[in-house]
């Protein structure tokens, strides 16, 4: 890596690490498009993943991945190298799991003293830099104890396990300024029913989350608490499926107004939904938090976790984002990964870099179509005639279903479909993408 950071020079840049669309300081909808995104990295990806796959052993220049030296010391020298990167790449905002910066030790005090030790030294990195960190989270899944899952395990020894990785965590994320906390249910589902209390393992997850909960206000932590819904991978299938699977949950756990959700992009697109979809579904329920911005590849089945590339795609999001009054703790996170054959020292800087400017061009293209309300005016007058008296009678509850049935009888409604003008809509929107 040569030591320049990131920077914009526009659209007509030749340089492949410019940003031509992602200009920090420009004012969007009364905000810097800094404060706006709050652009995220991911310490997993990037730097405790050498490139292997279930076929082959990893291709990156990583060495702090199975050095000889001592746990404490690679991990440092993980850490120098991610610090180095964020500034290159000058984006405000960080993620971790616990077990990313801090070796597993062998017996749960030694993991939490290397935990304190790591984040200490990650607090003077960031006092130094001005990095920011956008979320912390527990690594509930890696290790062999977490085959059954973790607050789902059929032990409740392993559950208490959970318990004491996750409290630790949500220490350190409250140690170092973190503006969320994320729970993804790595292993929180089933392989088979066949051996499988499902009743039982929602319950205890909705018990595990309760306690989390009660934790945050005890230490308060002031950030906000983030599901992660995916539908399956690595389990066959994952209690916390899509936005809707978990808003219900929640619901009857009466958890619904303690957490939002951190929506991934390939998540989405693994449950059948789009990100548009699933963006648009938690702002409807207010459950609205962060996103991790990747994408799949619409042939493989699997959590790909490539760099976002689709402007369109974005440009859809960005619009709900919007409509929703913009990200407040939440940013957009990369939880991205380079293929495996990216092998170049600058092929990481240019899967973010392409990806901030995507997601930055598709934020403007969103301001633009939510300041022209064009598709607004066309979506308020769809529904204009629930504006009449009756129309909200009938939804405050005033009116039943046989009184309707009168009206009905008696004549004179004669309902007639009307044009939903799908195509003219396609084509207002891509006024906005080209
Ligand atoms: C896995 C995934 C995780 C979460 C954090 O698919 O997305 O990296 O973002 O645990
Ligand atoms: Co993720």
């Amino acid at each position: 890596m040569n030591n320049n950071v990131c920077q914009f020079e526009g659209v007509n840049s030749e340089s492949p690490l410019a940003f031509r669309h992602y200009d920090k300081n420009k004012q969007v909808l009364g905000k810097s498009l800094a404060e706006q995104l709050r652009f995220s990295a991911c310490y997993w990806h990037n730097f405790c993943w050498a490139g292997a796959d279930v076929f082959g052993a990893g291709t990156f220049d990583r060495p702090w991945i199975d050095g000889s030296a001592d746990a404490l010391t690679l991990a440092t020298q993980k850490m120098d190298y991610a610090f180095e990167f964020f500034r290159r790449l000058d984006v405000p905002y960080f993620s971790f799991h616990d077990r990313d910066i801090a070796p597993e030790g062998r017996s749960a005090k030694e993991s939490l003293y290397n935990l304190e030790y790591m984040i200490d030294l990650a607090g003077k990195k960031m006092d130094e830099s001005g990095l920011k960190l956008l979320w912390g989270t527990a690594n509930l899944f890696s290790h062999p104890r977490y085959a059954a899952g973790a607050a789902t395990n059929p032990d409740p020894d392993v559950f208490k396990f959970a318990a004491h990785q996750v409290k630790n965590a949500m220490d350190a994320t409250l140690k170092l300024g973190g503006e969320n906390y994320v729970l993804w249910g790595g292993r929180e589902g089933y392989e088979t029913l066949l051996n499988t209390n499902l009743r039982r393992e929602l319950d205890q997850l909705g018990r595990f989350l309760t306690m989390v909960v009660d934790y945050k206000h005890k230490i308060g932590f002031t950030g906000d608490l983030l599901i992660e819904p995916k539908p399956q991978e690595p389990t066959k299938h994952q209690y916390d499926y899509d936005t809707a699977t978990v808003y219900g949950f929640l619901k009857h756990h009466g958890l619904e107004n303690e957490f939002k959700v951190n929506i991934e992009v390939n998540h989405a697109t693994l449950a059948g939904h789009s990100f548009h979809h699933e963006v648009a579904t938690s702002a409807a329920f207010g459950l609205m938090g962060s996103f991790d911005a990747n994408r799949g590849d619409p042939q493989n089945g699997w959590d790909t976790d490539q760099f976002p590339n689709s402007v369109e795609e974005m440009t859809l999001a960005c619009y709900e984002i919007i409509r929703a009054g913009g990200l407040q703790k939440g940013g957009f996170n990369f939880d991205t990964k380079l293929r495996r054959q990216s092998m170049h020292s600058d092929d990481m800087l240019l899967g973010h870099v392409g990806a901030m400017d995507v997601v930055a061009k598709s934020f403007m293209n969103a301001a633009k179509m939510h300041e022209d309300a064009k598709l607004q005016a066309f979506v308020d007058d769809r529904y204009g005639k629930w504006q009449g008296v009756q129309a909200q009678q009938i939804m405050s509850g005033a009116i039943d279903l046989s009184t309707l049935s009168s009206e009905v009888e008696a004549g004179g409604i004669n309902p007639t479909p009307v044009s939903g003008r799908q195509e003219m809509l396609e084509n207002l929107v891509n006024r906005y993408i080209f």
